[in-house]
């Protein structure tokens, strides 16, 4: 029997090319892992009815951990999405990014002129993005209110608020991260914002060693591109952190390498920030980075230390050696390629 038992749900478009990837480079570095596969999305539901079936959150409630693909969303119309509703249905309430450069690949600021508005230094950008996960502006309440006039509805809550931030500054403190900056928009969303505000404030008088900044979200978004390494440990509400995030991957290369955790009381969802890419689905280019550093803190999170450090040493190196360079990052490796790099340098 295998030492863990992990659900591993590859998604669509490029999700099944990355979570292939991600598998082999696992099994070559010696963990000991069986992966009980599960689908979901647009494909299940011809045969089971439905986008997100009963046994995947059934699996993912037994297995305590999973690795994800990405599962693409229909705007506008057609079905809810099916990762919101795998993060609501676990209660998985912490969305954990964190945001760090690789050695070798062009940020903006390893591209600016030295010295000039306050960039970290060395170009190495290192910030960590904690969302909360479960309400806020994605309650998915819309509504007609009359022929042209719609509707939606943004729930903040005590209990929600204050978990997230609680995780965010016991985080920051694990970590050695000196500074929480929460994010919010509470000089314009007063009732809802302000008591996002207030739950922040009453975690970081329960951690005095950690810094506590407040921000109000534009404001954070212009600091993140002029000296992102000065927020630390962002904490901040759900459609906020979703589009903050982006922004941090832009700063370090792109969606093809920022990885994620959902992370709840009972089980913890391990996923790339990235999408489906279908401008790239099924044709072996896919960056499998994003999915494998979210590989590597699954690994982390169930202990496998020695594993999660191999690995990640390989990837350093085949990035600051230029080994193997997907299409995303300007380079003409295939996805095949570079996961042959990644595993020629697990020693
Ligand atoms: P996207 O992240 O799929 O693609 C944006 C751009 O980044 C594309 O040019 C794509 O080729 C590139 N890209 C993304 N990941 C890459 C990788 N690993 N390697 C190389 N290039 C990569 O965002 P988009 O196009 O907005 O969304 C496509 C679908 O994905 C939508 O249906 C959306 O709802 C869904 N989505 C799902 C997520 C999830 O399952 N967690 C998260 C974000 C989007």
């Amino acid at each position: 029997m295998a030492k863990h038992v992990v659900t591993l749900i590859p998604g669509d478009g490029i999700g099944p090319e990355v979570a292939a990837a991600v598998q082999e480079i696992v099994r070559a570095a010696g963990v000991d892992i069986q992966w009980e596969l599960q689908e979901a999305g647009a494909a299940t539901v011809s045969l089971k009815g439905t986008t997100l079936p009963d046994e995947v959150l059934d699996s993912i409630k037994k297995n305590k951990v999973a690795l994800k693909g990405p599962i693409a969303t229909p705007i506008g119309t057609g079905f809810r999405s099916v990762n919101v509703q795998i993060r609501k249905d676990l209660d998985l309430f912490a969305s954990l990014r964190p945001v760090k450069s690789l050695p070798g690949v062009a940020t903006p600021f390893t591209m600016a002129p030295a010295g000039k508005g306050g960039q970290p230094g060395g170009g190495a950008v290192d910030l960590v993005i904690v969302r909360e996960n479960t309400e806020g502006m994605y309650t998915g309440i819309e509504h007609e209110i009359m022929p042209g006039v719609r509707e939606a509805v943004k729930i903040v809550t005590e209990k929600a608020s204050s978990r997230i931030c609680e995780f965010a500054f016991t985080y920051a403190e694990k970590m050695g991260y000196p500074r929480v900056t929460v994010v919010h928009k509470a000089n314009i969303m007063k009732k809802t914002d302000g008591l996002f505000l207030e739950c922040g404030r009453a975690a970081a008088r329960r951690h005095p060693n950690v810094e506590c900044v407040e921000m109000i979200v534009d404001a954070c978004a212009m600091n993140m591109v002029r000296n992102p390494n000065r927020l630390g440990v962002i904490v901040t509400l759900n459609l906020y952190g979703d589009i903050l995030s982006d922004l941090a991957a832009g700063l370090v290369g792109g969606l093809g390498i920022v990885p994620g955790a959902n992370i709840g009381l009972d089980a913890a969802v391990f996923e790339a920030v990235h999408g489906s890419a279908p401008d790239i689905a099924g044709k072996g280019l896919a960056n499998p980075t994003a999915l494998l550093q979210s590989a590597i803190m699954m690994l982390d999170h169930m202990n496998e230390h020695d594993c999660a450090r191999k690995i990640e040493r390989a990837l350093r190196n085949v990035y600051e050696r230029e080994l193997a360079r997907t299409g995303d990052l300007g380079g003409r490796s295939t996805t095949r390629e570079f996961t042959d790099a990644i595993k020629s340098q697990l020693v």
